[in-house]
This record gives structure tokens, C-alpha cells and sequence, in this order.
């Protein structure tokens, strides 16, 4: 409001005073732009420009979705909540819209997508890899590998995730039960090397934990 002191931003309908924040919030602050609206979208897109600071926030990714709500939190958590926005994703009386019902579908895909993400990167997680101009590339697994701290070590191999267009290299574990196996069940001692989607490296030991990588 004009010649009113209040500094104000809303995320997703939800308004926030952000005056304590005025260094970064108020007239001349790096983030001026974000007060007296709704730009939802420019928190993950960074797209400052004014056909970016929109509140459509329809048409984000997944991870866009997890980013903004990692936003949310932060002014939940920093700054004080004083009401919603009747607009996109509430309605006069305060009742969520559509938009707001499809918001929160996307929220719940993406966190359900993520979930599943870290269990395949805990069952087969990524390779070590490196490039040296004169021996060429490698990959190669470690207890750490992937960032997946693990008692195992497992060999490379190229993993053909179902519904992804490219492989990429995973560290299978080559002892002990399939991951797949049923509790008590008759098992091989083969670990999860059976698994279909699974690809040797060419010029590469079946069991060595480091491959060298065709240059391409
Ligand atoms: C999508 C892109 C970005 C968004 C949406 C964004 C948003 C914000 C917001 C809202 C704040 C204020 C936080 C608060 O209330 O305390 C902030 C602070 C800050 N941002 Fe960004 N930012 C982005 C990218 C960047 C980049 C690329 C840099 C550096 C090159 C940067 C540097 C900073 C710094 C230094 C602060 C101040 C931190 C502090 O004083 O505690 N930001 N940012």
C-alpha cells in the first residue's frame, strides 16, 4: 500500500510480512520484485523479468515443485504468516481452487517420484567416474560411490532404467540375495548381477570394480 510501511509477499496464496527482511525485500533490495505480488514461479525459475513473476505455477517439473516448497517452508519458518491471497488458489471465502488441488497433486507426484529416485539410487548407486586425456575414461565403484554410503562395494555395469531414455552407470551388488528375492526363498549368491536391465561394459572383468569406457 502506498505510503504504508508493510512489506508483503505472497507464495502459492499464502501472504507473508516480510518487513524484517527489508535489506533484501524493500525498495532498492535485491528482491524488491517479489513484494505486493504472487510470483510463485520465479522462485525455482529465476526468471525476474516480468512475464516471470507469475503465480501460474501449472506447468513446473517435478524438482520445481520440491524447490518451491523447500520456499514455502522457508517463509513458514522465518517469517510471520498473515493470510491468503483471493485469487489463483483461494477463493474469497479461503477455500483452496483448483489450481491449489492441482498444486497439491504435483507435490504429491514429485514427492513420491523423489522417494522413489533415492530407493533406486540406494539399490544401484552411481558409478565414480573420471577422463584422462591419455588413459581415457573410466568408471568404478566404492563403499561411497554416488554418495550412497553402503557396506558393499559392487561391480559397474550400464543400467537401462525402464521409461529413461539414457543408461547410466550403476554399482551392482555381486553378493548375496537379489534385492528382489523373496524372504526364505531358494536365492542365488549373484546379488542383483541378474537383474534384466543390467549391461556389461565391454573390455571389462565380469567381477572388476572398474571399467574402462569406450571414448565416443
Ligand atoms: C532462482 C534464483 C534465486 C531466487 C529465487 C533467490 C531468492 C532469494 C530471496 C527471496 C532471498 C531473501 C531471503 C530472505 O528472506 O532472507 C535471497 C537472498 C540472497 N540471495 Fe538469492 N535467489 C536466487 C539466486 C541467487 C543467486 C544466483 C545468488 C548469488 C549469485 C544469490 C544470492 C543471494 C544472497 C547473497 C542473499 C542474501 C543472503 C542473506 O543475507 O542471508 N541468490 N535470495
Amino acid at each position: 500500500m502506498k505510503g504504508s510501511k508493510g512489506l508483503y509477499l505472497a507464495i502459492l496464496g499464502r501472504v507473508f510480512d516480510v518487513s524484517k527482511g527489508r535489506k533484501h525485500y524493500g525498495p532498492g533490495g535485491g528482491y524488491h520484485f517479489f513484494t505486493g505480488r504472487d510470483a510463485s514461479r520465479a522462485f525455482v525459475t529465476g526468471n525476474f523479468k516480468p512475464d516471470g513473476l507469475t503465480d501460474d505455477v501449472s506447468k513446473l517439473t517435478p524438482q520445481d515443485i520440491l524447490g518451491l516448497e523447500e520456499w514455502i517452508q522457508f517463509y513458514e519458518k522465518d517469517y510471520k504468516y498473515v493470510g491468503k491471497v483471493s485469487g489463483r488458489f483461494y477463493t474469497k471465502d479461503g477455500k483452496p481452487t483448483k489450481a491449489w488441488l492441482n498444486y497439491e497433486a504435483d507435490l504429491k507426484h514429485a514427492k513420491k517420484m523423489k522417494s522413489k529416485e533415492e530407493a533406486d539410487s540406494a539399490r544401484f548407486p552411481p558409478c565414480n567416474s573420471e577422463w584422462k586425456q591419455d588413459v581415457g575414461g573410466r568408471v568404478w565403484c566404492s563403499k561411497m560411490s554416488g554418495g550412497i554410503s553402503r557396506d558393499w562395494v559392487g561391480v559397474p555395469r550400464m543400467y537401462h532404467q525402464p521409461g529413461k531414455n539414457n543408461a547410466r552407470c550403476a554399482c551392482v551388488r555381486n553378493t548375496g540375495p537379489p534385492s528382489d528375492a523373496k524372504p526364505n526363498s531358494a536365492h542365488s549368491n549373484r546379488g542383483d548381477l541378474d537383474n534384466p536391465n543390467m549391461k556389461e561394459y565391454a573390455n571389462c572383468r565380469v567381477d572388476s570394480e572398474s571399467c574402462p569406457i569406450a571414448d565416443n
